[in-house]
């Protein structure tokens, strides 16, 4: 129904108008429960359970939202009735801010792809905190946090550090948004120095509040997929020795050169969407490759169906979350590809998923060596 009747209808309207219509539906759908009732019939109930135990949390699925839907954690309801194991909200900065001049979306439907430069768009820490505090959960839900545009990049980590004190009590998981390519000089913060000291000063605060609330809240870094492949090692070892509880791979990419044939290709932003999947799944493995298990790793960029979660996951991910092929594909995706997981899990014999993935990667371990 959403690829033949809704979908055609929002994509006739302007990109960040149909992004704000949608929003502001499903916002107030979570206030009305025989809505939710009909989705959650309609969407999770029909979601298999293929559990996953990543960072000390239970997810009940292996396909979480990726940030950058839910900016302002609006619309936390409606959302999780659609079978999402998590949904990572935010990215949220501490103070308000527009972020960059619209238009700021644009759709690449040939390619399945989407570019945005929308620049940390936040109502910050606020409303923020006030949305997620009376929303009931019902999954784990991460926070993705960012940097104010007018803070300078050599304080960026006090920002980070407000976010994470702020909203301690709320978040399931921390999401460090190092990688976004709209908001100037971020992705400086991925270099081994940077990283070293954000990340030292990040953790002892996570310390710190641990030991406040008797709770500790896993910390998970987002990379970018346009860090250099020889860049890769040192960001990893950075990763251990700050005892990350994991990474998620990758966020959009400034290399537009696999769309360089469509209508806006030459808009600044990042691209996202299947154009991105082979890069995402070469930087999981990469990460794989260095990390061998001791950080874990989320995978995300142009997962579109069960196949490329799959492959996500033979890489070296343990996890997957989905933006574009929820924009293109609607809700009903979730459902097919961990249904699709489900069965492959079946099929192998495994106990669970993490175990089908280990077998079928000890697999072509030993066909390759
Ligand atoms: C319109 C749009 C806004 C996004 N905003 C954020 C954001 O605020 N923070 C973030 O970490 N990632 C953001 N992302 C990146 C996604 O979380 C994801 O990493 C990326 O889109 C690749 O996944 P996909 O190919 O499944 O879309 C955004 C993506 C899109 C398309």
């Amino acid at each position: 129904m959403y690829k033949h009747l809704l979908r055609p209808l929002l994509f006739k309207l302007d990109p960040e108008f149909t992004h704000d219509l949608t929003l502001e539906w499903l916002s107030k759908a979570g206030k009305l429960s025989p809505v939710i009732s009909l989705l959650r019939r309609l969407y999770s109930d029909r979601v298999r359970d293929l559990p996953v135990n990543l960072m000390g949390l239970h997810f009940p699925g292996p396909v979480g939202l990726a940030a950058g839907l839910d900016k302002e954690a609006r619309c936390i309801t409606a959302l999780s009735a659609f079978g999402f194991s998590h949904l990572e909200l935010g990215t949220v900065t501490p103070n308000p801010q527009p972020g960059n001049p619209t238009p700021r979306i644009f759709r690449l439907p040939r390619h399945l792809a989407i570019i945005n430069r929308m620049g940390f768009n936040s109502g910050g820490i606020k409303p923020f905190l006030e949305n997620i505090a009376r929303t009931k959960k019902t999954i784990p839900l991460g926070v993705n946090l960012g940097k104010n545009a007018h803070t300078p990049i050599e304080q960026a980590a006090e920002d980070y550090i407000l976010g994470l004190k702020q909203l301690y009590l709320y978040a399931d998981y921390f999401t460090i948004n190092i990688s976004s390519p709209n908001t100037k000089n971020l992705r400086d913060l991925q270099s081994e120095d940077a990283l070293d000291d954000l990340l030292k000063k990040i953790m002892k605060t996570r310390k710190d509040l641990a030991d406040d609330f008797k709770r500790t809240v896993p910390v998970a870094v987002k990379i970018a997929p346009d860090i250099e492949n020889n860049s890769i090692p040192g960001f990893a070892a950075l990763l251990v020795k700050h005892k990350i509880d994991a990474v998620i791979a990758t966020n959009t990419t400034i290399d537009h050169s696999s769309v360089a044939d469509s209508e806006h290709a030459d808009e600044a932003g990042g691209l996202s969407g299947m154009p991105l999947r082979d890069r995402a799944n070469e930087v999981v493995a990469l990460l794989y490759q260095e990390l061998q298990g001791k950080v874990p790793i989320i995978g995300v960029g142009g997962i579109f169906n069960t196949e490329d979660a799959w492959q996500r996951m033979l890489a070296g991910a343990e996890m997957v979350q989905i933006y574009s092929s929820f924009i293109y594909n609607g809700p009903g995706i979730v459902r097919e590809i961990v249904n699709g997981l489900a069965k492959r899990v079946e099929a192998s014999g495994a106990a669970s998923l993490q175990v089908a993935v280990e077998k079928e990667r000890a697999k072509s371990r030993f066909i390759t060596s």
